[in-house]
């Protein structure tokens, strides 16, 4: 085989590879919403049959929030460290005992470092303010803490790699209760294979910690509409920090 030959094969074993990891990724998340109706694709990608399943592949040594971050910063797991800018680790306090927990970093994250400082971050301030709770006062993360590029959703295997410094970032915390914002972060912490809706309606445990699960704040912007349902989860869960508080 000559250059060109193998250079062209290299390309298209390169893009098989990534769309398999899309596809992966897709029956993985989206397999309860997809609708695909052909038998013979059923049978081939056996979607709905397929569980999330998040592994967590190691375990990270660090006593200290900044101890861990300085880990984080050095991280070269996945192939994400390649374009990003910053980590956003993450930033707060656990004053309130709260520890928010959304998908990924976007543009102005990676760029400034810091969690939700974008137009869904802004929303996410003005949400928090609506049930009382000052930004400043709870930890905000996210499941990954290097922006994929494009702001595509984050793969199967980054969610992996990454979820060693999201485990360890909770266990130095100890909140009293997660919210996590969307399904990919509710996906990551409970390992369960379920609609919004479903999610929506009760309160989960990850390792003893009560969690609450509310729409992601750029899903609001998108449809608004879910401002009225994500308004009732924030009442839901100012009730319980109010209780656990009293
Ligand atoms: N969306 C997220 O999930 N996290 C951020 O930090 C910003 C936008």
């Amino acid at each position: 085989m000559g250059n060109t030959e193998l250079n062209k094969s290299f390309m298209i074993e390169t893009v098989r590879n990534d769309v398999s990891k899309y596809l992966e990724y897709y029956r993985a998340v989206y397999s309860k919403y997809l609708s695909v109706d052909i038998p013979e694709f059923k049978l081939k990608y056996k979607l709905r049959e397929l569980k999330p399943v998040v592994k967590v592949i190691d375990e990270i040594k660090a006593v200290s929030l900044s101890e861990l971050k300085s880990i984080v910063s050095e991280c070269r797991k996945c192939g994400l460290y390649t374009t990003r800018k910053n980590i956003v680790f993450g930033s707060g306090s656990a004053k309130e005992k709260l520890v928010i927990i959304g998908e990924a970093p976007g543009a102005d994250e990676d760029e400034s470092g810091e969690p939700f400082v974008g137009r869904a971050g802004q929303l996410l301030t003005k949400m928090l303010s609506a049930i009382g709770i000052e930004r400043e006062n709870v930890f905000i993360c996210n499941v990954l803490k290097c922006r994929p590029p494009n702001n595509r959703d984050p793969l199967p295997d980054e969610i992996a790699k990454c979820s060693g410094y999201l485990d360890k970032q909770l266990e130095l915390l100890k909140p009293k209760y997660i919210l996590a914002l969307g399904r990919i972060a509710a996906l990551r912490l409970l390992n369960k294979d379920s609609t919004m809706k479903e999610l929506r309606e009760d309160i989960h445990n990850y390792k003893g910690i009560p969690v609450v699960v509310t729409y992601h704040p750029s899903a609001l912007l998108r449809n608004p509409n879910w401002k009225y349902p994500a308004w009732d989860d924030l009442k839901k869960l100012k009730e319980l920090l109010d209780k656990a508080n009293e």
